[in-house]
């Protein structure tokens, strides 16, 4: 990526630089690969929610898949149509309920028979309807980091197979509730796209056994997960959505009518985002040495908190590589953004970018040690 370094030069250091002409690209992707009209993409706005970057997935007309009240509200604020809205979460309060049905909002995705009913007696209540999809957890090993995989059984997410008649009839009894579809999500950061073909399996052995029982849905929403290069920013900075959507128009079969969702988030921002920092020290240890830099773990917790890999480069140097640990200031060991990392001779005051954080970077910073969230450049 070509930075733009006088610009950054002038910005107060940490902040995120967003590429918006990468993140156009993207959207522009997205939309030319999609196979046909039944599919629908919403943009998982847990990854980023900058105003900017909304307004940007906003004006590429794709939905929300929003997990709180607070991103409801913000995603509305955005512009984004309520309908168009689809609310996740295992934990939604009765207060975002209120929100949802109140906003309008397109279909929850419901994760337990408890929240069944809460929704239905909060409807019923305000005399509305709530659309409902039912999150089935479908027992699939999305094969990515322990943390976010979220299809096996034994997670927090969705209803198992075996209680899934139960659940759905359980609609059928509730006043206030209109079931639309079923809905999935086998975990993120998924790079080969083998999982989404048996997802693909597993909704359409799903679909014959309801239609055997006269049930069907208008709608199936299979979740994000789709993967990004984390090693090769600038040779992959637009994920392979064709391949992607191509694996569900190959392996599931879609009823005429039926619709198909999708819940993609990072595959839309990672790329575009990179955190910029200025280095403050080159502190020389025995064997090693150390970029004591000026964003820490609150500004990017990612490598903290799943081991993940940014790729770091220096961007204002251009000295001979050498090995340096780039490390934030952080009161915590886990504070370190790599180890061993080599980059162009690192002085003091160079800007270091760490790539490929669009995705979960600026949304999970934190105000740890009373930092200042880290600010945003968008160009
Ligand atoms: N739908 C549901 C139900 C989800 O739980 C998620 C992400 C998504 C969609 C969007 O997934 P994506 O397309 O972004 O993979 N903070 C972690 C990632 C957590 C993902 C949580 N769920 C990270 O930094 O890697």
């Amino acid at each position: 990526m070509n930075f733009p370094i006088d610009l950054l030069r002038q910005e107060q250091t940490p902040f995120y630089f967003y590429d918006m002409e990468l993140l156009g690209r993207t959207l522009d992707e997205i939309k030319a690969s999609l196979p046909s009209e039944a599919y629908k993409v919403h943009y998982a706005m847990k990854a980023n929610a900058n105003p900017a970057i909304l307004s940007a997935v906003r004006g590429a007309g794709l939905g929300v898949d929003a997990v709180s009240g607070g991103e409801i509200a913000a995603a509305l604020e955005a512009g984004f149509e309520a309908g168009r809205i689809v609310f996740a979460g295992v934990g939604k309060t009765d207060a975002e309920i209120e929100l949802a049905l109140s906003a309008g909002i397109g279909c929850f995705n419901v994760e337990s028979e408890a929240e069944l009913e809460v929704i239905s007696e909060i409807a019923d209540r305000m005399g509305a309807t709530a659309n409902v999809a039912i999150r089935v957890n479908p027992n699939i090993d999305a094969h990515t980091h322990h943390y976010i995989t979220t299809g096996l059984a034994e997670n927090k997410f969705g209803i198992n197979i075996e209680l899934l008649d139960h659940v759905v009839d359980r609609c059928g009894e509730l006043p206030a509730i209109k079931l639309v579809g079923l809905h999935f999500h086998i975990g993120s950061q998924i790079t080969d796209n083998t999982p989404f073909g048996i997802l693909c399996e597993r909704i359409n052995e799903l679909q014959d056994s309801f239609e055997s029982r006269g049930i069907s849905f208008c709608s199936i929403n299979v979740g994000g997960g789709l993967g990004i290069d984390y090693d090769n920013p600038d040779a992959n900075p637009v994920p392979d959505f064709r391949s992607y959507f191509n694996t569900f128009a190959a392996n599931l079969k879609l009823r005429p009518g039926q619709e198909l969702h999708f819940e993609l988030g990072r595959s839309i921002v990672a790329q575009c985002g990179s955190l910029i920092t200025k280095v403050i020290y080159v502190k020389k240890g025995t064997e090693k040495q150390f970029a004591i830099v000026d964003a820490g773990m609150t500004d990017l917790i990612r490598p903290a908190l799943y081991q993940a890999y940014h790729k770091i480069e220096n961007i204002t140097g251009t000295g001979k590589p050498e090995k340096y640990d780039v490390v934030g200031p952080i009161c915590e060991s886990s504070d370190v953004f790599e180890e061993n990392a080599i980059l162009a001779k690192v002085s003091r005051g160079d800007l270091l970018a760490l790539r490929s954080a669009g995705a979960y970077g600026e949304i999970m910073a934190s105000r740890y040690n009373l930092r200042k969230l880290p600010g945003s450049l968008c160009r």
